[in-house]
């Protein structure tokens, strides 16, 4: 009896997960970065596919105190970079202003090109490390070994 609540407890876990998970891909495809002075100071610069500008660039999250501040920084195409700080200092935060997830801001920022984004705190449902590649498609061989 005492398994059987465990098992339910662990699905009811997975479930929150799952919906949290969902509730975050839904709000991103919602969310809009706003520029709270009403320029982008970057808009009209033209870039290299792959680069990431951003000048003066202050984000907010809520209220008025910025998550980053005056943070001027130009990543070339091909630039391997590591953003290192202290827990809690905005490093996540910096990277969900490159996905424009984060509300508002003010300063300068642009970035040209395609992103993949791997999560600090990744998503991975139990079963197979094959399920979670395919994750629910028709398995693709030559997808597949890309992956893997
Ligand atoms: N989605 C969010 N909504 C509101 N506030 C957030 C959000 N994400 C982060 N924050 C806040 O922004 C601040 C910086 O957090 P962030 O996660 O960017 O730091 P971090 O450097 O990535 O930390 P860690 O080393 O723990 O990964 C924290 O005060 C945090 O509470
Ligand atoms: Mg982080």
């Amino acid at each position: 009896m005492i398994g059987f609540a465990g098992y339910g407890i662990s699905g009811a876990l997975e479930l929150t997960v799952v919906f949290r998970r969902m509730a975050g891909v839904i709000m991103m495809k919602s969310s809009n970065m706003t520029c709270i002075e009403g320029v982008n100071d970057l808009e009209r610069t033209v870039i290299d596919v792959g680069e990431v500008r951003l000048n003066k660039f202050s984000a907010y999250w809520k209220g008025d105190q910025p998550v980053l501040k005056d943070l001027t920084l130009n990543i070339k195409a091909g630039e391997c970079v590591a953003i290192v700080g202290r827990v809690g200092s905005g490093k996540s935060s910096l990277l969900n202003c490159i996905l424009r997830e984060i509300p508002k801001y003010k300063g300068g920022f642009t970035f040209k090109g395609r992103l993949a984004y791997v999560e600090q705190e990744p998503y991975i449902f139990s079963s197979t490390v094959r399920d979670n590649i395919i994750f629910g498609k028709k398995f693709k061989e030559s997808f597949y070994n890309k992956v893997v």
